[in-house]
């Protein structure tokens, strides 16, 4: 099988070739580098190396004055118009412009602030364990994965019910694209909606901050727009770009865990049956081998600033890298059997939130929070709960993305 990262029918593949691909590309000496050609309005074309070993995802993520995260980290690079959309979101910036929004923001994420969310999260999941057990069986993504971070997210921000309606349609049109684009008019009409719906979103976010900052409550919004002990708040457009950035970061991949949790609970009965006998003591470790396992997302991108030696390689100023986060956590020198879903194995290692730098997640206890207790629920409620046959999923190059996965109970 011919390897091409670039190309798109790659990401069309079954996810087990995938991991073989890549298996073979971390035996490989030095990382290949794939051509990525040029398509007008949505790429703007050249080429990656590709990191695929943990050590090297590890060395380049932690390493952020070379490995830089501007003017962007998604992969193909999107071109100037749509980077204009996300340009203030914190996960393109290098120091200090990341460090002096990831201080105002990171508020929201305080082990305080994240305590007082968790009687919310435990509502918010009987309420939908409720609702999924009146529709009987179905379809796991819609009636259970995807409620529960978008809800959670908007309780942070203090989305009035109002406007909820709203962020929740203006999402579901956002998440309909995917970073591989199958054919070139498709595409470029997807890309301008998923913009149009991001734009909308940031409006809608805009005007609440403006009445928060007149009528400041206890939420995060009149938080962040109301000046810290340093005199720091986000402008107008930091607090558009950071909720889309939440929206995007924080929706679709606490949702993918769970949606290809159950699945892996399900094909893996006697791991399941570890869980069930013990939740407490197994569902930290669960949920780490998940994320591991699952690499919901499976690559950012960084553009090297100098010249850099990386295991050999010559890396010169302006090269870019993908850190392929879904192959380093299959590497074998790190995580024996890899491709063995083993709740009791030390997963923590993995780079499933991204590599220990100044951009590793800022959602990761929330993630572990919402999908504890969205489990614990499930399990407790509903014992029999198991997916049937096999998960639709998204054809992308960024997010291992579960459409629909049939489940009973
Ligand atoms: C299992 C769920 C999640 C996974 C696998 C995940 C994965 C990641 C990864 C790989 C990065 C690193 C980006 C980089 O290398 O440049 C990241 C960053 C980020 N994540 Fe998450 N994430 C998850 C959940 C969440 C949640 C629930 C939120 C918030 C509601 C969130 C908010 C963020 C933010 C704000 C950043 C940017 C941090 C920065 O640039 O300093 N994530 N996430």
């Amino acid at each position: 099988m011919e390897i091409d990262l670039a190309d798109l029918g790659f990401w069309r593949r079954p996810l087990k070739e995938r991991y073989e691909a890549f298996a073979r590309l971390r035996d490989l000496d030095l990382p290949v580098f794939f051509e990525e050609k040029r398509v007008p309005l949505l790429r703007s074309g050249g080429g990656f190396y590709a990191l695929v070993r943990h050590a090297d995802v590890v060395e380049a993520g932690r390493n952020a004055r070379v490995f830089s995260s501007e003017p962007g980290v998604t992969s193909p690079e999107p071109p100037g118009w749509v980077r204009h959309v996300f340009g203030e979101s914190m996960v393109n910036m290098d120091d200090p412009r990341h460090a002096r929004l990831r201080r105002i923001v990171s508020r929201a994420f305080s082990p305080k602030m994240l305590g007082n969310l968790q009687g919310d999260i435990d509502a918010a999941c009987a309420r939908i364990v409720d609702d999924a057990v009146a529709a009987g069986p179905g379809d796991f993504v819609g009636q259970v994965a995807s409620r529960l971070p978008i809800h959670v997210i908007c309780d942070m921000m203090g989305v009035p019910d109002a406007m909820r309606v709203k962020v929740h349609a203006r999402v579901d049109v956002s998440t309909a694209y995917s970073g591989v684009r199958p054919s070139l008019p498709r595409s470029v009409g997807m890309a301008v909606q998923n913009t149009l719906a991001l734009l909308a979103l940031q409006r809608l976010v805009i005007k609440l901050g403006r009445e928060r900052a007149a009528t400041p409550r206890g939420d995060l919004v009149s938080a962040l727009v109301t000046a810290n002990v340093d005199g720091e708040r986000l402008t107008d457009r930091e607090l558009g770009s950071f909720f889309t950035l939440l929206l995007v970061a924080g929706n679709e991949t606490a949702r993918n865990t769970m949606a290809h949790g159950i699945k892996l609970l399900t094909d893996n009965p006697e791991q399941r049956r570890l869980l069930t006998e013990d939740f407490d003591a197994h569902i930290g470790g669960a949920i780490e081998e998940m994320v591991r396992y699952v690499s919901p997302i499976m690559q950012f991108r960084r553009t090297v600033t100098e010249d850099y030696d990386l295991r050999g390689l010559h890396l010169k100023a302006g090269d870019k890298v993908v850190l392929f986060y879904g192959s380093a956590n299959r590497d074998e020198s790190v995580f024996p059997s890899a491709d063995r879903f083993d709740i009791t194995r030390d997963a923590k290692p993995h780079v499933g939130f991204g590599g220990p730098g100044p951009h590793f997640c800022l959602g990761a206890n929330l993630a572990r929070q919402e999908i504890r207790a969205m489990f614990r629920e499930l399990f407790t409620r509903l014992p029999g709960i198991r997916s049937v046959g096999e998960p639709e999923l998204l054809v992308s190059n960024f997010d291992n993305s579960v459409r629909s996965q049939p489940y009973t109970f």
